[in-house]
């Protein structure tokens, strides 16, 4: 067998370690491994890399992709699913790896309708992908996220101003509520919640007459307000290959807001890309770990058109088209079970 393994999309914390466990594992089946770089614009450059045990031995802790990445969509343009169909075929690939997220497992989906044998890995850090408790990259981001806000907690203090901290995460508040849970922030906003900048105001007001000297709300990148809309950061409107448009800033937008709405001191952080940058954590690691080797198990049952999954403490297989059939968002009623803490 020769199997193909890329990555695609943003990259997060813990892609090594999944490539590195999918390598070993594959070798151990007697197969020859080939990376593909750059995600699907790989695939579409036939643009490869041998992948032995030496290649990948040292690159469990280390952040990034060693494949490298890209928000590549090979159906959007004509010719070039033909394209990568007949790279496919010259490559000489047997079965395929992606690890990636909803788009990219998308890809991977649609490639096994027109033939090509793919398994899919659960990568965000987002940690919107169904079926799967974690995405590879969502703990390492939670982790550096309140390490962050645990500090941001001091400077505000220390000069009784409001913070605003802004964590990525799209349309999923994921990241923002298990950070601002873990970081103690006062007020957490996510995208499955609209917010009154009104009750937001208020909110602030009454923790000052109740003698409270400073606040820190965390925002997730995507933010709507009830009135309708969504808050924007940036004014521009780009949109990468699968119509996404580019978020970010939004922390600063809505801190000015609030600063005039409330008459408070304000100031705003937005974490960014740090959040997905560096040395996976231990959970991270061990996680892509167990999916690289599950799902070269899923490649020598021929268990097409599926995905890696940790659910509970178990690594299972579950249809690609299950998980693509819905997004994985922050249910309305653990947001509400959680609000008394925002006080
Ligand atoms: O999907 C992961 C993610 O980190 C989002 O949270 C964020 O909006 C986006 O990627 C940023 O993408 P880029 O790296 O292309 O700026």
């Amino acid at each position: 067998m020769r199997v193909g393994i890329l990555t695609g999309g943003g990259d997060a914390p813990g892609l090594n370690a999944a490539i590195r466990a999918a390598v070993a594992k594959g070798e151990d089946y007697g197969w020859e491994m080939v990376g593909i770089r750059r995600g699907w614009a790989g695939l579409l450059d036939a643009d490869t890399t041998p992948l032995c045990w030496e290649d990948v031995e040292g690159i469990v802790a280390v952040g990034g992709t060693l494949l490298e990445t890209s928000r590549t969509n090979p159906f959007k343009r004509d010719g070039d699913e033909a394209l990568l169909l007949g790279n496919v075929e010259k490559m000489r690939l047997d079965a395929l790896l992606a690890i990636g997220g909803d788009d990219t497992l998308t890809v991977a989906h649609k490639l096994c309708r027109s033939g090509v044998p793919c398994v899919g890995v659960p990568k965000t850090m987002d940690n919107d992908v169904a079926l799967t408790d974690n995405t590879i990259g969502f703990d390492t981001a939670v982790t550096i996220s309140t390490e962050a806000i645990d500090r941001l907690h001091s400077t505000a203090r220390s000069h009784r101003r409001l913070m605003v901290v802004e964590v990525m995460g799209r349309d999923a508040g994921w990241v923002a509520i298990q950070s601002g849970l873990a970081g103690g922030a006062h007020l957490i906003l996510i995208p499955e919640i609209p917010y009154s900048i009104e009750d937001v105001a208020q909110f602030l007001h009454q923790r000052k007459a109740r003698g409270e000297t400073y606040s820190l709300i965390v925002v997730s990148e995507a933010i709507y307000p009830q009135e309708g809309g969504q808050l924007l950061g940036y004014e521009r409107r780009e949109v990468d290959a699968f119509g996404h448009v580019r978020l970010g800033g939004v922390g600063h937008i809505f801190a000015e807001l609030l600063e005039r709405k409330s008459g408070l001191e304000t100031r705003s952080t937005v974490l960014g890309h740090l959040v997905r940058s560096g040395p996976p954590t231990p959970f991270d690691r061990i996680m892509a770990t167990r999916m690289g080797v599950k799902a070269m198990e899923m490649i020598h049952q021929k268990g097409w058109d599926s995905m890696a999954a940790l659910q509970g403490t178990e690594m299972v297989a579950v249809p690609l088209t299950d998980v693509l059939a819905q997004s994985k968002t922050v249910p309305v009623e653990l947001y509400n079970s959680i609000k008394l803490l925002f006080r």
